[in-house]
């Protein structure tokens, strides 16, 4: 997709929407509620005829408004599982997974071989005369997904295709999915706002903005070591922001009740010439450390199994600490109310302006 405008009626959705992947690969895009994760995808597949723009398959422009190029989406051969775009209710399952087949009119005597491969890899085998009423919303699911995989050979579209489902059989999916990629070597869009999912199941992922921009695009490891800005470290897992200030050299954290010196030289990644900054930094790069001047109390200590979680209170701020539950038996044990000194690991620099505007 290159220099994507999509709008309804006024409403620009995409101002300038451009995205490029690879065959065989599974792309993720994640983003907030209403920032155009759909509107994108429905571009693609030809559901909404983007105000400029053009959208390239397999080498091939399937539209593009200069050229005069629209072709219908039966004709894109995308595979397409929409959280809300049900199987037919009143067709079996096998009439399901064979319709798209019938559509692309491929020769009837191939017809069975395929819809039964589909099934197949869905794992929904000895289903076929089942009608959807008969089935549970997973399997209607993955018989969504076969159906998908009929509608085309080599690109399906994912748009929350897995959020009805309890988290078990979510996760069991995600397996699948991967698996069924694998072997079929079928490049993937999947969309959500779950970013774990995303995680779990995705090359590279692509991070969306409330504005419908693209803030980053990578792999899940790229992301979380190096997020692009503030809006995508927040997104991405448990953060802390804490106020930090640059005054005679020295670096302080503004804690709302005074401010205590964290730092004597300049941190790394820390903005050049700003004064005000805001730092981010994980609960587990947050770490006691008595010699550390700046002092936090535990508020709240809970105990999750592999890890800790604590609530530390330092001046106005609340922040998350993670301790492995294995460093905190090695080592020293800490209990609510108790005093605790705090020094900060890997932390990301924002500026603070970027941080108040949200
Ligand atoms: N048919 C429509 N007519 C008018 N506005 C629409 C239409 N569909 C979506 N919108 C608007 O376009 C914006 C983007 O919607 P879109 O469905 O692409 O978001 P999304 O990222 O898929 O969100 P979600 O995660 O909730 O599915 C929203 O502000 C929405 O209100
Ligand atoms: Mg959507």
């Amino acid at each position: 997709m290159e220099h994507i405008c999509a709008k309804y009626g006024d409403h620009i959705v995409l101002q300038d929407f451009s995205l490029a992947v690879e065959p065989g690969e599974i792309v993720g895009i994640v983003g907030p509620s209403g920032c155009g994760k759909t509107t994108a995808i429905r571009s693609l597949c030809g559901f909404l005829n983007p105000e400029k723009g053009k959208v390239t398959i397999n080498g091939k422009t399937v539209f593009s408004r200069e050229e005069r190029v629209n072709v219908p989406p039966e004709n894109r051969k995308i595979g397409i599982v929409f959280q809300d775009y049900a199987i037919w209710p009143h067709m079996s399952v096998y009439d399901n997974v064979a319709y798209p087949l019938k559509k692309r009119k491929v020769p009837k005597d191939q017809i069975p071989k395929r819809v039964t491969y589909a099934l197949e890899q869905a794992q929904m085998t000895g289903y076929e005369k089942y009608m959807p009423s008969q089935l549970s919303g997973g399997q209607q699911q993955r018989v969504a997904i076969a159906r998908a995989l009929t509608s085309s050979d080599d690109i399906i579209v994912m748009d929350e295709p897995i959020t009805n489902l309890d988290a078990k059989l979510r996760e069991q999916m995600l397996v699948e999915i991967r698996l069924m990629q694998s072997r079929l070597n079928t490049t993937i869009i999947y969309i959500t706002h779950d970013q774990e999912a995303a995680m779990q199941l995705c090359d590279r992922i692509v991070i969306m903005e409330k504005d419908g921009s693209i803030c980053q695009i990578g792999t899940d490891e790229e992301i979380i070591k190096n997020p692009a800005n503030r809006f995508v470290f927040s997104f991405i897992g448990v953060s802390n922001f804490i106020p930090v200030t640059r005054r005679e050299g020295k670096y302080w954290v503004e804690t709302g009740k005074g401010r205590v010196c964290y730092r004597d030289s300049k941190p790394e990644g820390y903005l050049d010439d700003a004064e005000n900054v805001v730092m981010g930094v994980r609960p587990m790069d947050i770490v006691f450390d008595d010699k550390s001047p700046v002092k936090g109390t535990i508020e709240q200590a809970v105990f999750l199994g592999s890890l800790y979680n604590y609530f530390v209170r330092l001046g106005d701020l609340e922040l998350r600490v993670q301790r492995s539950t294995l460093d905190a038996l090695g080592g020293k044990e800490y209990e609510e109310g108790q005093q605790v000194g705090l020094t900060f690991l890997n932390e990301k620099y924002y500026d603070a302006k970027e941080a108040a505007a949200e």
